[in-house]
């Protein structure tokens, strides 16, 4: 599928975004494997979300969607997933690969995790090993690769240091924590996102941490609760970096979730001059949950360049190629170090933001660990590939709000993977997109 945008007109008005595609994982499993009946609020049907949904219903959870948006699950206890007849396909979810990884080494049956092409390449090594650690038997193809072919069951917990700052892999391990002998410790090189931690700390699972050490004892059974998911504050990012860039925009993003590990894209684009209001959320709150939220309120402004590096990088992991963009139209050099796993996400993020921003008359350069991107620069419309991945079709389409002439986007389709209104939204805003 092909997206055409062309410039000229303002975004204004109000957009929601998805519930939090990371968080929404989360809360998939936790209640398949609560005690009870559990109901998550403010679920959208994202493909990579669908994937761990359809995944646990092949291990026997019953997952009902009981009006738009809402799910009532079934759970069957930390232990009572049952082995599934079939390979559980991940299609192209990291996330759905690395946490299910996790829940099956815990439980004393065989199953096969796989997915495709462009997921077979990405890296399940770091999460392979420390499970094998644990007493799982895990089958990888070479190097470390899907199909992951897990035995589980009869786990004991480990004392582990990460050798990446990865949240997908610090979940994977508490997940087998929960069905683990002992105390399962975690030690990140720098803090990555906490919501698997809240959300167990939130149901009554005794998380511990501090000074980087993560603690679970296993064994812990908890009931199924009622939570809502925020917006999705990396969907959210487009739209801030659209209106800050585009003249005469007001936009406002409802409910939007400000986990501190994840909300470092808002203190960026401040530091960089945007103009981003943080206001109490509108939208009626009749459930809880664990995630702080708030809507985002952003205008245009002159930005400027920005350095960006160390442990501040996982925070804004997903959000460096919108943030490429917003560096194109910034006053000078932005400088982003510390930032390789770009290189292994849905594409080499480094080399797609350099090809296709510099194919828009972008001056960008690809490091090893990051880039180098000098501003301002008058973007041009061109002809663009997504890469297959959701955030650098939408972090083109950005880049065509503010490129002279006609930007096309192909492999548009790849935003349904976590926000499937994305260009309905753009237009809703204001924006010509076709
Ligand atoms: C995610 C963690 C991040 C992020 C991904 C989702 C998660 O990956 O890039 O989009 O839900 O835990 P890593 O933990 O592998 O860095």
């Amino acid at each position: 599928m092909e997206v055409r945008v062309r410039p000229g007109r303002s975004l204004r008005g109000e957009a929601r975004v998805p519930g939090d595609k990371s968080i929404a994982h989360r809360a998939l499993i936790l209640a398949a494997l609560a005690e009870g009946d559990s109901e998550v609020h403010g679920f959208d049907p994202l493909d990579d979300c669908l994937r761990t949904l359809e995944a646990l219903r092949a291990c026997g959870v019953s997952i009902e969607m009981t009006s738009p948006g809402m799910l009532r699950i079934a759970g069957r206890g930390r232990d009572g997933l049952q082995e599934p007849a079939g390979t559980l396909y991940c299609g192209l979810s990291g996330t759905t690969m690395r946490l299910l990884a996790g829940v099956l080494a815990g439980l004393p049956f065989t199953a096969t995790l796989d997915g495709d092409p462009p997921l077979r390449r990405r890296p399940m090594d770091r999460v392979v090993e420390p499970l094998r650690r644990m007493g799982a038997r895990v089958e990888a193809a070479d190097a470390g690769h899907a199909p992951l072919i897990i035995c589980g069951g009869g786990l004991h917990g480990i004392d582990y240091a990460l050798p990446v700052a990865s949240a997908q892999v610090k979940s994977a391990i508490l997940l087998a924590g929960i069905n683990a002998q002992g105390e399962t410790v975690i030690r990140e090189p720098a803090p990555s996102r906490d919501h698997t931690e809240r959300m167990l700390r939130w149901l009554g699972v005794p998380v511990e941490g501090d000074n980087g050490a993560i603690r679970l004892v296993g064994g812990t059974r908890w009931r199924g609760r009622a939570f809502a998911l925020p917006g999705d504050i990396s969907a959210a990012a487009f739209l801030l970096v659209a209106a800050s860039i585009v003249q005469g925009s007001e936009v406002r993003v409802g409910a939007v979730g400000l986990n501190p590990t994840r909300s470092a894209v808002i203190e960026v684009l401040r530091g960089m001059g945007a103009d981003v209001t943080i206001l109490p959320t509108r939208r009626g709150a009749d459930v809880d949950g664990p995630e702080p939220t708030a809507d985002l309120l952003v205008r245009p402004a002159a930005l400027h360049a920005v350095t960006l590096g160390g442990a501040l990088i996982p925070n804004l992991i997903d959000e460096l190629p919108v943030l490429a963009v917003a560096a194109t139209q910034a006053h000078g050099e932005t400088v982003v170090r510390d930032a390789s796993e770009l290189r292994v996400k849905e594409s080499d993020r480094i080399a797609a933001v350099a090809e296709e921003l510099g194919a828009m008359g972008g001056r960008i350069k690809a490091l090893a660990d990051g880039f180098v991107v000098e501003g301002p620069t008058r973007l041009r419309g061109a002809t663009v590939d997504a890469h297959g991945d959701h955030r650098m079709a939408m972090a083109l389409a950005v880049a065509g709000l503010v490129a002279d002439g006609e930007t096309v986007i192909r492999g548009a389709e790849t935003v349904t993977k976590s926000f499937p209104g994305f260009f309905d939204t753009l237009q809703a805003l204001g924006a010509e997109v076709a």
